[in-house]
C-alpha cells in the first residue's frame, strides 16, 4: 500500500463516519479511495481503474466528467457559485424549472427546488399536508404508503418507509403511515408453495400458483391482492388521508423490486376514485432510468406531485425538486395574513452552479438520443441477465431499464434466503472488485446500475464481470459443506 493510501485510510478511520455502514467492519476492511473518475471509470489513490456499475450510487447518467458537464458549472462558476432562493431569483432556476414543466408527466406545471431525495420528499408530503389541511379538511393528517418503499433517510421520509431494517428502530418519533402490500411477485405471500397443495400464506381468496422466475403475473393466478390491500386502506382510512406516495415502476432500495405493470395504473385508479393526491416519488427512477424519461410514463399515470433528485444534475451536484399541479400550487395563494404560504425551504435552495449542470444534462438527453440508445442496451442487459437464472445461488431476476437487480438466495427451490451473516452480497461485491468493478448490494440482491451512457463494451465487461462474481462465491460455498442445499 502506498504511503498515501495508507494514511488517508488511517484518517479515514480515525476522524469519518460513513453512511449506512456498519463502522466496525469498515475499520477492518481495506478502503477503496477515489481519487479520479472519467467516463464509466473511477480510478483509485493507487491508479486501479474500477468500471462504477452502479453510477455512484445511481445518478451518474452521461460519464464522469463529460466535457459538456464540467463547461456548463466552470460557466456558471466564473458568473456565481450560490445566492439565496428566498427573496431573489436567478437564470439557471428558472430556465431549468421551464425545461421540467416541458418534459415533466402531463399537469406537473410548478417546480420547488430542494437539496436531495428526502427532501423532496419531505416537501411533497408538507405540500399534500397542507393542501388537504387549507383545501378539503384538517382530519388528513395520514398518509397511504407500500410496504419495502424507501423514501430517504430524514423523518418525514423514514415515516412513510417500509424497510423494517432502516426504518423500525425509528418508529416511535414518527407520524402515523398506513402501509398496504408490496407488489413483490417473487415474494408474494399469496402465491402457493412450490410442490402445490393449498398452503398459500394470508387470507385473499383465489386459486394461485407458485410464480417461478420470469412468470408473468396471469401464469401465477394472480389476482392484484397487493392492489386490493392498498383499496383496503383507501377505504377504512378514508377521509384521513392527505396522500399516498408510490415509487413508481420499481422499489430500489428494497432490492430493485419491479413492480408488474397495470400496478400504477391501477394504483392511481384507486386515488382518482377516493380523491386522495398520488405522489410518485422518481427519485430513483427519474431520468431515464427506467427506459422511459420518468417511470409513470411507462403506463401514461399522472402524478399530482412528483419528486426528483439523484439524475437531476447527471451526478454532478445535489439538486432536487418537487413537482406539482396548478391546482395544488393554487390552494396556496391568498392574503399574506391568511398565513397559507408553504413555509419551507433550504439555504442551498435552487444552488445555481447545480442548476447549471442539471440544464446541460438535460440538453443531452435530448441531443444524444439518449432514451432511444438505453431502451438498446437495456433490450441487451435483458437477455444477458435471463442467463443468470440458472446459476445455483441466484433466486429472481429482475429489470427495468438499466434499474437491475440479482437476488440471491440459499435454496432456489425454496427460496430460503442466506442467513445475514454470511454477507453473499457483499462477497460477490468483493469478488466483482477484484475484477475491476465497483458495486453495491442491497442485502444479497446485487445492484446492476450503470451510467446511461455507458459504452456497450463496458456493458459486456459489467455483466461478465458480475457473472463470474456469483459464479465464483458460489463456488466457494459449495466447498463448504453444508452451505449450499
Ligand atoms: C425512491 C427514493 N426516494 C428518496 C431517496 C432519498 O434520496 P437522497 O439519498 O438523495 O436523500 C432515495 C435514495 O435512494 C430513493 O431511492
Amino acid at each position: 500500500m502506498s504511503k498515501k493510501k495508507s494514511s488517508l485510510a488511517r484518517w479515514d478511520k480515525t476522524y469519518l463516519w460513513h453512511p449506512f455502514t456498519q463502522q466496525a467492519d469498515w475499520e477492518k476492511d481495506d478502503p477503496l479511495i477515489i481519487q479520479s473518475a472519467r467516463g464509466s471509470y473511477l480510478t483509485d489513490v493507487e491508479g486501479r481503474r474500477y468500471l462504477d456499475g452502479v453510477s455512484s450510487l445511481w445518478v451518474t447518467v452521461h460519464g464522469h466528467r463529460h466535457p459538456a458537464l464540467d463547461r456548463a458549472v466552470k460557466s456558471q462558476l466564473a458568473r456565481m457559485a450560490h445566492t439565496t432562493f428566498l427573496g431573489l431569483t436567478h437564470e439557471p432556476a428558472i430556465l431549468l424549472a421551464k425545461e421540467l414543466v416541458r418534459i415533466a408527466p402531463r399537469g406537473l406545471r410548478r417546480v420547488f427546488y430542494s437539496d436531495n431525495g428526502s427532501t423532496a420528499v419531505e416537501v411533497a408530503l408538507k405540500m399534500a399536508y397542507q393542501y388537504g389541511r387549507q383545501q378539503t379538511s384538517p382530519l388528513r393528517t395520514e398518509f397511504l404508503a407500500l410496504k419495502n418503499s424507501y423514501h430517504g433517510d430524514t423523518l418525514g421520509s423514514v415515516s412513510i418507509g417500509g424497510i423494517d431494517l432502516f426504518h423500525k428502530a425509528f418508529k416511535p418519533l414518527l407520524f402515523r403511515a398506513r402501509f398496504a402490500i408490496s407488489p413483490h411477485c417473487y415474494r408474494c405471500p399469496y402465491r402457493r408453495e412450490r410442490g402445490g397443495g393449498s398452503s398459500r400464506i394470508g387470507n385473499a381468496g383465489g386459486n394461485i400458483s407458485a410464480p417461478k422466475p420470469g412468470d408473468s403475473r396471469k401464469e401465477t393466478g394472480c389476482r392484484w391482492e397487493c392492489l386490493r390491500s392498498a383499496e383496503v386502506v383507501f377505504q377504512s382510512r378514508r377521509g384521513r388521508l392527505a396522500a399516498a406516495v408510490i415509487e413508481p415502476s420499481v422499489q430500489g432500495a428494497a432490492g430493485m423490486i419491479v413492480m408488474p405493470r397495470g400496478y400504477m395504473k391501477g394504483f392511481e385508479a384507486l386515488c382518482r376514485r377516493e380523491g386522495v393526491p398520488l405522489i410518485c416519488d422518481e427519485v430513483a427512477t427519474g431520468f431515464g432510468r427506467t427506459g422511459a424519461m420518468f417511470a409513470v410514463d411507462h403506463e401514461g399515470v399522472s402524478p399530482d406531485i412528483m419528486c426528483v433528485a439523484k439524475s437531476i444534475t447527471g451526478g454532478y451536484l445535489p439538486l432536487a425538486a418537487t413537482l406539482t399541479t396548478e391546482r395544488i400550487y393554487q390552494a396556496f395563494l391568498g392574503r399574506y395574513e391568511e398565513f397559507k404560504t408553504f413555509y419551507h425551504g433550504h439555504t442551498y435552495t435552487a444552488n445555481p452552479l447545480a442548476c447549471a449542470a442539471a440544464l446541460a444534462n438535460l440538453e443531452l438527453y435530448r441531443t444524444q438520443r439518449l432514451l432511444r440508445d438505453v431502451g438498446r442496451k437495456a433490450g441487451w442487459l435483458a437477455q444477458a441477465l435471463d442467463g443468470l437464472r440458472s446459476l445455483p445461488i441466484v433466486g429472481d431476476v429482475r429489470q427495468i431499464g438499466f434499474m437491475a437487480g440479482v437476488e440471491l438466495v440459499q435454496d432456489p427451490g425454496t427460496r430460503r434466503p442466506f442467513p445475514p451473516a454470511w454477507k453473499i452480497g457483499q462477497k460477490v461485491c468483493l469478488a466483482a472488485r477484484e475484477r475491476g468493478l465497483w458495486l453495491r448490494p442491497l442485502g444479497d440482491v446485487i445492484v446492476i446500475l450503470p451510467p446511461l451512457g455507458i459504452a456497450d463494451g463496458d456493458l459486456r465487461r459489467l455483466f461478465r464481470g458480475v457473472r463470474e462474481a456469483i459464479l465464483e462465491t458460489a463456488y466457494s460455498l459449495s466447498k463448504e459443506d453444508g452451505r449450499l442445499p
